[in-house]
């Protein structure tokens, strides 16, 4: 596993690999690994000879009041998780590297942006297609994989990809959870335990609400009953609860750290 910190260098890596005849397949993550992404690592394994992890904090897809200088740094332990996941090579970008221009915005998200982490983040898709789109033309990988965690980012992704025309196979990979159904997030790490305790009962609404759909509920009252339930297990805020693309996603707030998930309802 080799790392590198330049584009010019993963450029030099990957086409040494496609030279040897392999395809290139690529996970983008901002660190702080865990489970969750290691599950993309090997799905991008199972798809491609060669697997290029990138692990960039990137500045663009958060606002001056969100947790950019908070969010967890964990470059030494990130090494040692992807090390036997088999990844080839590991792209550490800085800043001034990716946005040699400054953090100038790229292309507008496309619709799929619209509504949902939008309403209350409207800078965050503008961010991510910015530096998805530079991390793509640096690593210019045949496959890349995303989480279905991240349900309307793994959408809007797709739609950048089809827009630009861009020979990249998008695969989403199924949201890993912990023994209480807990989704895996860098952001747990912010919990205490009594927030801890909170924050897992996201899940079980939201398979209720799934359920509850399936047997012909109306959106708005699924989504009502999920949110009224929400705030009586203790959450200080809901977001959004709301039903697209067959599923059911909600953004919770628990003390200070905010929480997404999605469950389908298909
Ligand atoms: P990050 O939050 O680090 O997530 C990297 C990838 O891991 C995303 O595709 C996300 O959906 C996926 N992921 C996170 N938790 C997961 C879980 N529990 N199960 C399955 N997949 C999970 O998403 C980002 O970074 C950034 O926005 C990025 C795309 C890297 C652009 O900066």
């Amino acid at each position: 596993m080799k790392s590198v910190h330049t584009r010019d260098g993963v450029q030099e890596l990957v086409a040494e690999a496609r030279k040897g005849g392999k395809t290139i397949g690529f996970v983008p993550t901002m660190g702080a690994l865990h489970e969750g992404h290691l599950s993309l690592v090997r799905i991008a394994r199972r798809e491609a000879g060669c697997v290029v992890v990138s692990i960039f904090v990137n500045p663009t897809q958060f606002a001056p009041h969100e947790d950019f200088s908070a969010y967890p740094r964990t470059e030494e332990k990130d090494l040692s998780l992807l090390e036997p996941e088999g990844a080839d090579i590991v792209f550490l970008p800085t800043a001034a590297e990716l946005y040699p221009d400054g953090f100038g915005a790229a292309l507008a998200p496309g619709p799929a942006a619209q509504g949902l982490e939008t309403d209350f983040r409207p800078h965050f898709f503008g961010g991510v297609v910015n530096v998805v789109s530079r991390l793509f033309h640096a690593v210019k990988p045949d496959i890349a994989v995303f989480g279905e965690k991240d349900f309307q980012q793994l959408q809007v992704i797709r739609e950048m990809v089809e827009k630009l025309h861009q020979p990249i196979k998008i695969i989403g990979g199924p949201i890993i959870r912990d023994e209480y159904g807990l989704a895996l997030s860098s952001r747990n790490a912010y919990l205490n335990p009594e927030e801890l305790l909170i924050a897992r009962t996201l899940n079980r609404v939201l398979f209720d609400a799934a359920d509850a759909m399936r047997k012909g509920g109306k959106a708005e009252d699924v989504c009502r009953e999920a949110r009224f339930r929400l705030l009586k297990n203790g959450f200080d805020n809901a977001d959004y609860v709301e039903v697209r693309w067959d599923r059911i996603l909600a953004a919770v707030w628990v003390g200070r750290t905010r929480l997404i998930d999605n469950v389908a309802i298909g």
